[in-house]
């Protein structure tokens, strides 16, 4: 296989509003940033990626862009941007930004020439269509619910939104609109971009005839996900964006890629894929519900194992998959995926290990390294996100009563990932002095930055030794390269694996289940590389290894290097 230089790379997404402000407007900031780079190093961090930092109206937290060539006042300027570019570089580390492609705002320019002119050049920026017998051209539910066609003021035409109707859907089958993207996409790398996270990128291909679909709820509605499962030819375009930017750069490209045909893995990502990887979302699935959060179901641990496993053995066939426990759009993994028993420190670190050790390139979410979780929601009013509020009526016309609805969403919102990091237990968590502009979790005492620094026992001290682990110039290879092997599946509550390739073969093990468990070892144990147990020193491994057996406790993982 063909190496690349993003290959044994530590990724870490910042979410700007929520990660450090430094002047007081309760709105984290580009100065922030900066001020934490030596943070993010010290974390093992390599690429930063930035959600969203462009001018924006915020509808969808700046996933709704105004202007593609500015920075949004609220984060900060132009100089402090390239003041970041600057700093990153002189640590040995790379930016990469948020590309929001698919839709814009409507407020950017060339929707408001395409609504002020709906027969001129820049409607057909868009997709502007007639209604059909008095009503919508067809029956698509957008992400954020409600019918994909707004009108268009003023005539008998719609335009067509997969998300809010304030981020109206650009037309790619425009060779001058995708010129203008190509050249805003070149311009940031020539700046110095080492790449970017590629948003919502699927559903750039529409079926131009947008037929009418099954209805797949009571509103008549069927999601417009399903337009895209059916729609073919989304391959061309994507060859068409690599060729005319990333691919001249070398850029590191992560796309986000749900409703791909499992079959078009290798054009994805094998070898000159469209993309250098895209991140593994299939544990997220498992909790999708069939009309909402409403009847998300919860996710047991075998599905989570199962479902990391199976990506895991298809991915390693075609190329790399870029491995998360959460992002900006989820509820706090530690949250979701951790049964109530391990929802403390040790079970963030149990969590953790087997993530950051997968086959791929881990990317941690803001906060995750010191185990953040969801908060605690009291009110409806205090969610700010979009699509939580859709959900929240959702489930009450599904019938749920205020207080139910308001307990779907404090599981399943995605301000839980959205709360201001938790830096110290100073007011606010030391993320501002002003008013945050989301509420911080209460936990922030017990659970934030400057304690974790001062306990070597902690969840970040832990999260840098896995870091540090994983770059080390002795296993740096087998994490990269070698291969995932599964171990003790049949075992209860296990989820184990191997890494292995010509040199090495590394056990990480641990024990999901309230039981302890035996697990016989077929292999000399040559080094125990890391362990979330109390044991003071190496010598005490007698603690978990008993005539052959490795034995685990409720919550304990461990990483061994062992014979060949
Ligand atoms: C992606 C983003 C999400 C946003 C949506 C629309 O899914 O991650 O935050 O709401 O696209 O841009
Ligand atoms: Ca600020």
């Amino acid at each position: 296989m063909e190496r690349k230089w993003w290959h044994d790379k530590v990724a870490y997404q910042i979410y700007p509003k929520s990660f450090l402000d430094t002047n007081g407007d309760g709105i984290g900031d580009l100065r922030g940033i900066i001020s934490k780079l030596d943070y993010l190093k010290k974390l093992g961090v390599d690429i930063i990626w930035l959600s969203p930092i462009y001018k924006s109206p915020f509808v969808d937290q700046g996933y709704d862009i105004s202007d593609y060539y500015a920075i949004a006042s609220e984060f900060g300027t132009m100089e402090e941007f390239d003041m970041l570019l600057a700093e990153a570089k002189k640590r040995d580390m790379h930016i990469i930004m948020d590309l929001v492609i698919n839709h814009c705002s409507d407020k950017h320019e060339w929707f408001q020439k395409a609504l002020a002119d709906p027969d001129g050049e820049y409607a057909d920026y868009f997709y502007f269509r007639e209604g059909k017998d008095g009503r919508e051209p067809s029956n698509y539910r957008s992400y954020f619910g409600g019918n994909c066609w707004e009108p268009v003021p003023g005539t008998n035409k719609y335009y067509f939104h997969m998300f809010a109707k304030e981020q109206p859907d650009l037309n790619w089958e425009n060779p001058v609109l995708r010129q203008k993207l190509y050249d805003m996409i070149n311009w940031w790398l020539e700046k110095g971009l080492s790449g970017f996270r590629i948003d919502a990128i699927i559903n750039i291909k529409k079926d131009l005839a947008f037929p009418d679909l099954t209805p797949d709820d009571t509103d008549g509605l069927a999601g417009c996900y399903r337009m895209v499962e059916r729609v073919e030819g989304v391959g061309e375009l994507l060859e068409d964006l690599k060729r005319n930017t990333f691919e001249k750069y070398d850029a590191f490209t992560v796309g986000e890629v749900f409703n791909m045909r499992p079959e078009e893995l290798p054009q994805f990502i094998g070898k000159d894929g469209h993309f250098s990887t895209i991140f593994d979302f299939s544990a997220h699935c498992l909790s999708m519900g069939e009309h909402g959060w409403y009847d998300s179901p919860d996710i047991e641990f075998e599905q989570y194992r199962d479902s990391v496993f199976r990506s895991q053995l298809t991915v390693q066939k075609v190329g790399f998959e870029a491995n998360i426990i959460e992002n900006h759009d989820e509820p706090r993994g530690v949250s979701r995926y951790l049964p109530d028993y391990a929802q403390n420190a040790k079970g963030t670190k149990m969590l953790a290990t087997v993530n950051i050790l997968l086959r791929g390139i881990p990317f941690i979410y803001q906060g995750q390294e010191i185990g953040m979780q969801n908060a605690v929601w009291t009110d409806q009013t205090e969610f700010d996100d979009i699509n939580t509020k859709d959900q929240y009526d959702v489930a009450k016309q599904a019938g749920f009563s205020d207080e139910e609805a308001l307990a779907i969403c404090s599981k399943m919102s995605r301000d839980n990932a959205r709360t201001p990091m938790q830096w110290s237990s100073d007011v606010n968590a030391g993320f501002t002095d002003g008013t945050p502009w989301l509420k911080v979790n209460e936990n922030y005492r017990e659970i934030n930055v400057r304690e974790q620094e001062e306990d070597e026992n902690s969840v970040l001290n832990y999260y840098r030794k896995l870091t540090t682990l994983r770059k080390s110039e002795e296993y740096k290879e087998v994490f990269t390269y070698g291969e995932f092997v599964p171990a003790y599946e049949t075992v209860d509550g296990i989820m184990a694996y191997y890494r292995v390739d010509d040199e090495k073969r590394v056990l990480v093990a641990a024990n999901f289940g309230t039981q302890s468990a035996s697990l016989p070892l077929n292999y000399e144990i040559n080094n125990i590389m890391l362990t979330n147990k109390n044991i003071a020193d190496k010598n005490e491994s007698e603690s978990f290894v008993k005539e052959k057996q490795l034995v685990l406790d409720s919550c304990d993982v461990v990483v061994l290097e062992l014979g060949r």
